[in-house]
């Protein structure tokens, strides 16, 4: 691929430039690339800011997050999804303080070896923290270079990565392979852009661009479409008892493995049926009342959920398989993935 080689400069000089002032660009010590990377790949880099800067604050090292509870932990991510990911984190950081007492290795393959880590997030902490110059490829990069290159092939194959990965890396200045690596990042993010019209320009790289010169960088990149996502109908219901509300923890596989959740059935029920449920769990009705519905977009799974708030007497000890937990508790303790926002907002309801 010829025309990489001559990528290195413009893209340098516009990054210098142009990028943008981000927490963990200041300092880009390995354990806060790594957490801002893992961050990034689920969330929005402005939406990212706040989380970042509080995980840090509560886990300053890679042996503080080793240590943390795994609630804490939980309650840290709350709100970013993906909760193994940062189960990952945690034990990778476990090993890296076994086998590197506590310091990232500097080292590609080394890291790249860790749970969690891919080759991309390899790569970011390999060259943004260590200057190492492996490349950091990951959906920004893939849909700048298609364009570059005018490349038609399915960036959602293995194969295509791994093409692509090779091809940067022989191009990556030794002097400078993070910046290079982050200019490649930062142009996908604010210039090449996806969804709608590119600016072009603004780019560095318009001379260079063979999707450009023919005008084609809209059809490009090329990706199958993702596979369609299983749906299932839940029931959510916020059982509630004087100044306490209802919870269950979820069992420690599959999804959303571990965490706290309403206690839910599957199927869309009739208040008949609810209240039918909540009496076989030894609990006595008081109220019922009809909750909107509500959907939670998973990255295989929808669920299309109805919801009922019940208020019940208050019970003598906890039904089977949950507990009452005060409200106040609830919000500083317990980490409610996003899925049952809709419904937690009615632990203030009175009805
Ligand atoms: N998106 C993913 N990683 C990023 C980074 N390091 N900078 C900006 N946007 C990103």
């Amino acid at each position: 691929m010829e025309e990489l080689r001559e990528i290195a400069e413009p893209l340098l000089a516009w990054y210098d430039g142009h990028a943008r002032k981000l927490p963990w660009r200041d300092n880009p010590e390995p354990y806060r690339v790594w957490v801002s990377e893992i961050m990034l790949q689920q969330t929005r880099v402005e939406a990212v800011k706040p989380y970042f800067e509080r995980f840090l604050k509560e886990l300053p090292t890679i042996r503080h997050l080793a240590e943390v509870p795994e609630e804490r932990l939980m309650k840290l991510w709350e709100g970013l999804g993906y909760y193994n990911r940062v189960r990952n984190m945690q034990k990778a950081a476990c090993r890296i303080v076994e086998e590197y007492q506590g310091e990232m290795p500097a080292d590609f393959d080394r890291i790249r070896e860790l749970p969690g880590i891919g080759s991309y997030t390899a790569g970011a902490i390999a060259s943004f923290a260590f200057g190492i110059p492996k490349p950091a490829v990951d959906g920004n990069v893939l849909r700048v270079l298609s364009r570059v290159t005018k490349s038609y092939e399915d960036i959602m194959k293995q194969a295509v990565r791994r093409k692509m990965e090779e091809r940067v890396e022989a191009v990556i200045p030794c002097d400078r392979a993070g910046d290079f690596n982050q200019s490649l990042i930062e142009l996908g993010a604010i210039v090449c852009v996806p969804n709608g019209a590119p600016k072009c320009g603004e780019c560095p790289l318009k001379m260079l661009c063979r999707a450009h010169a023919e005008g084609v960088e809209e059809e490009l990149p090329k990706k199958t479409p993702p596979k369609s996502r299983r749906i299932e109908d839940r029931t959510v219901l916020v059982l509630l008892s004087d100044n306490r509300a209802a919870l269950r923890k979820r069992p420690g596989k599959g999804l959303l493995a571990g965490l706290y959740e309403l206690p839910n059935l599957e199927g869309h029920l009739e208040r008949e049926e609810v209240l039918a449920y909540v009496r076989e769990l030894g609990l006595s009705p008081v109220r019922i009342q009809e909750l909107p519905r509500a959907k939670h977009v998973f990255s295989h799974i929808e669920w299309h959920m109805e919801g009922y708030a019940v208020k019940v007497e208050e019970p003598e000890g906890d039904p089977k398989s949950m507990f009452f937990v005060e409200k106040e508790e609830m919000e500083r303790r317990y980490s409610i993935p996003a899925a049952f926002a809709a419904y937690t907002e009615y632990f203030r309801h009175r009805f």
